[in-house]
């Protein structure tokens, strides 16, 4: 279970305090599938950089499975988020000097997995997100869907238990965007939290439930 308990995120910029999130509190259980929605500027991706470890609160408490993160070392946070953490985004960050293969391998690198073991692993999970004949392709060979498909595997490779997608269908048409969402909810379905921001009512409604913010406040 992962619980977020009255989470605060200031940014200072000079003398001006921007409270970005004011008082969250959060609880997912596992096997999780939340959309969270909202308008520009509301904290969706503060929210989600600090789920992801990428950034710490202000102020509150983040509990993984009874580990007390928000207390982490920077360190030991990025140890954590290696371990359980995988991240989607909007414009897929792809590298693009990249095969897709070294592209999904770049998370098990920087756990030091040994290069046969990567290779094994990164195949494996590019065919089973439908892209066993690009694994030696380059990202600005295949189109959005693909590149996304392939951003997704790069997340899952690890055996990430939570996964974070900021608007992952924002890039691409609606009937791209359905397929990865898709996709998605079979990662779901074996039981990972999957946690998405979109602004796409179609889409939050296929989600297990929706969090809503509003000037960094939960409505
Ligand atoms: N690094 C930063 N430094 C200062 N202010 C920031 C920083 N990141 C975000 N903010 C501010 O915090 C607030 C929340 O931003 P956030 O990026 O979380 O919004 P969002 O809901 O993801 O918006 P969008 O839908 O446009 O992506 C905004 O007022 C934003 O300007
Ligand atoms: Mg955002």
């Amino acid at each position: 279970m992962i619980q977020l308990k009255n989470i605060t995120k200031v940014y200072k910029n000079g003398d001006n305090n921007l409270f970005a999130l004011k008082g969250i509190n959060i609880e997912i259980q596992k096997g999780d599938f939340v959309a969270v929605m909202g308008a520009s500027g509301s904290g969706k991706t503060t929210l989600l950089n600090i789920l992801g470890c990428m950034d710490r609160a202000t102020e509150g408490e983040y509990i993984f499975d009874g580990q007390m993160v928000s207390g982490f070392s920077n360190l030991k946070a990025d140890l954590f988020r290696r371990e359980h953490i995988g991240f989607v985004f909007q414009n897929f960050a792809l590298l693009k000097d990249y095969t897709l293969r070294e592209n999904v391998e770049i998370p098990l690198r920087a756990n030091n997995i040994p290069k046969k073991k990567r290779n094994a692993l990164s195949d494996e999970i590019l065919i089973r997100v439908g892209l066993g004949d690009y694994i030696k392709s380059f990202p600005t060979k295949i189109s959005g869907g693909q590149q996304q498909r392939c951003a997704i595997a790069r997340a899952l490779v690890t055996g990430a238990d939570l996964i974070l997608a900021d608007e992952p269908t924002g890039a691409l048409d609606s009937k791209t965007g359905q397929e990865i969402i898709d996709l998605l909810k079979g990662v779901n379905n074996e039981g990972k939290n999957v946690i998405i921001v979109t602004h796409d009512e179609k889409i939050a409604n296929q989600a297990k439930r929706v969090i809503r913010l509003a000037d960094g406040k939960i409505i």
